[in-house]
């Protein structure tokens, strides 16, 4: 007997590795290097702190405190010893990492929902090794309604302004993944190939937890072009133009979240997880018809092109 494809035997595709960044195991026996105790600067702050002050989970580093408005406890400090601060993953001003999400100007009831459905188990990762959702889970497992309330109200109360900057590329610099991204290994150029890499613009400020560096993304030559006619047109029946929910900018409509600008992998990881089911929340089944015909060169195109928008 022959099995054919679409059988319940037929594997779950594997999540692309470059979206779905997994440190790799210690080398054995390697001590880990102390951090630096020197203070340390970045531009554009009178602020002074140590490598080892920017790591702290329950105090995250705020550099440039005049550029966001005041923080609520959830976001400034979380509440010891189970709910870290959610500055600390998506940074003070919610502008948020490759590895996680943006959270400013999200609408406050998508913030809600999204809390809950971590919460409830109706929203995982595709990659069970990726730590940074997993930790994510945790917190929204250990936030009570009011912590979920305010720190929601923060991050839909300013605007999520451009951070990433697409580019389109055969070569890029090459990387490794440490702290769960991509980072430039300063050893020349390799073939990008079909994927997303996206990179501080600036290690070490990134590495500081500076909310003000952002960060490059290289996406295959033409994929934006590609990502467009898909995002406009639905691709003759492949995907649905996703203007029609996601507001003809792509900047938000209600509470369905904006995705103009936002960072390509986390989208790419998103449209996959929503693919497999593993995120499947009450308002997803509204993303069930858009997402269940994409190839992953598909969802690269889509996020090269949403990515590159103005947000
Ligand atoms: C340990 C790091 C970490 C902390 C702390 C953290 N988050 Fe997250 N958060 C993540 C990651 C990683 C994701 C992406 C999960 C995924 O891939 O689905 C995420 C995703 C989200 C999303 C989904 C965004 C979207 O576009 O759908 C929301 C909302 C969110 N976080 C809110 C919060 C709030 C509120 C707090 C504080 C109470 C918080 N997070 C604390 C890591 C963190």
């Amino acid at each position: 007997m022959t099995l054919g494809a679409g059988t319940a035997w037929a594997q779950a595709p594997a999540p692309p590795p470059w979206a779905y960044t997994v440190n790799p195991p210690p080398t054995p026996g390697a001590k880990p290097t102390p951090p630096d105790p020197a203070p340390q600067q970045v531009p554009g702050s009178a602020a002074s702190l140590t490598v080892a002050q920017t790591r702290d989970a329950f105090n995250p580093p705020d550099w440039h405190p005049s550029a966001h408005p005041l923080m609520p406890e959830p976001v400034a400090r979380g509440r010891r010893p189970e709910m870290r601060a959610c500055g600390f993953c998506h940074l003070v001003n919610g502008q948020g990492r490759p590895e996680n999400a943006s959270l400013a100007g999200l609408p406050a009831a998508y913030i809600v929902q999204q809390m809950a459905d971590f919460k409830s188990g109706d929203r995982k990762s595709a990659e069970p090794r990726m730590g940074p959702p997993n930790a994510m889970i945790q917190d929204a497992v250990a936030a009570t309604g009011d912590e979920v309330r305010v720190a929601a109200a923060y991050f839909a109360s300013f605007p999520f302004t451009k951070w990433v900057r697409v580019v389109e590329a055969t070569d890029v610099p090459k990387t490794r993944i440490a702290g769960w991204m991509h980072t430039p290994t300063g050893e020349g150029h390799e073939p990008l190939g079909q994927r997303i890499v996206e990179m501080p613009e600036d290690l070490r400020r990134t590495e500081l937890r500076d909310a003000s560096s952002g960060f490059v993304a290289y996406v295959p030559a033409g994929s934006i072009a590609r990502g467009e006619s898909l995002v406009k047109t639905g691709g003759a029946g492949k995907t649905v133009a996703c203007g029609t929910y996601h507001g003809p900018d792509l900047k938000g409509l209600g509470p369905v979240p904006p995705l103009a600008g936002r960072s390509p992998s986390y989208t790419v990881r998103q449209l996959f997880d929503l693919q497999q089911g593993v995120r499947k929340g009450p308002w997803s089944a509204l993303m069930k018809t858009a997402v269940e015909k994409l190839t992953v060169d598909d969802m690269i195109a889509i996020a090269a092109y949403t990515a590159s928008r103005e947000p």
